[in-house]
């Protein structure tokens, strides 16, 4: 290649990741999935880690993961982790059959779930970790995850 190719694929690379057209996958701590594999977790726009959240901005959670029980139903749970206190954090939908996974659930089908993450302008600047659960019909964990997340303005 030559040296303004590079520098074009360079910056076409760079315009696509600022603007979160790169979903890239996220670097996450398995906190306990049991019943279920993640294959990946993507939040976006986060760019870069830990990802930066800014107020009044609402965040899409793309988690892609194969489940090893079947379950007619699945429930998420989310929270903020800051100094070791769990706070849970109210969502819209909780149902995760009606965030992208088509219900009932398989024994070694793979799923998306898809929800939202606003991030609303009272909640204070801070650095916190974002669990997020979801939940079978035997109360086994599908999956669990923890990201560390900065909230700022
Ligand atoms: C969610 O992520 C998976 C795995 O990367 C991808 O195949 C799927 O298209 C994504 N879904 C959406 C709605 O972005």
């Amino acid at each position: 290649m030559k040296r303004g190719e590079m520098l074009a694929v360079a910056l076409a690379l760079l315009l696509a990741a600022g603007s979160g057209v790169l979903a890239e996958p996220l670097k996450f701590v398995d906190c306990g999935s049991k019943d279920g594999n993640i294959v990946e977790v993507n939040v976006t726009p986060c760019p870069r880690q830990p990802c930066l959240l800014h107020k009044g901005v609402s965040y899409t959670v793309n988690v892609t993961f194969s489940s090893k029980i079947d379950s007619q139903g699945s429930k998420a749970k989310v929270y903020g982790e800051m100094l070791h206190v769990d706070i849970p954090f109210p969502l819209e939908q909780p149902d995760g059959c009606k965030s992208g996974i088509k219900c009932p659930i398989q024994k070694g089908h793979s799923y998306s779930y898809l929800n939202k993450l606003p991030v609303k302008s009272e909640y204070p600047s801070v650095k916190l970790v974002v669990m997020w659960e979801l939940y079978d019909d035997q109360d086994g964990m599908l999956f669990c995850w923890k990201i560390p997340v900065e909230i700022t303005s």
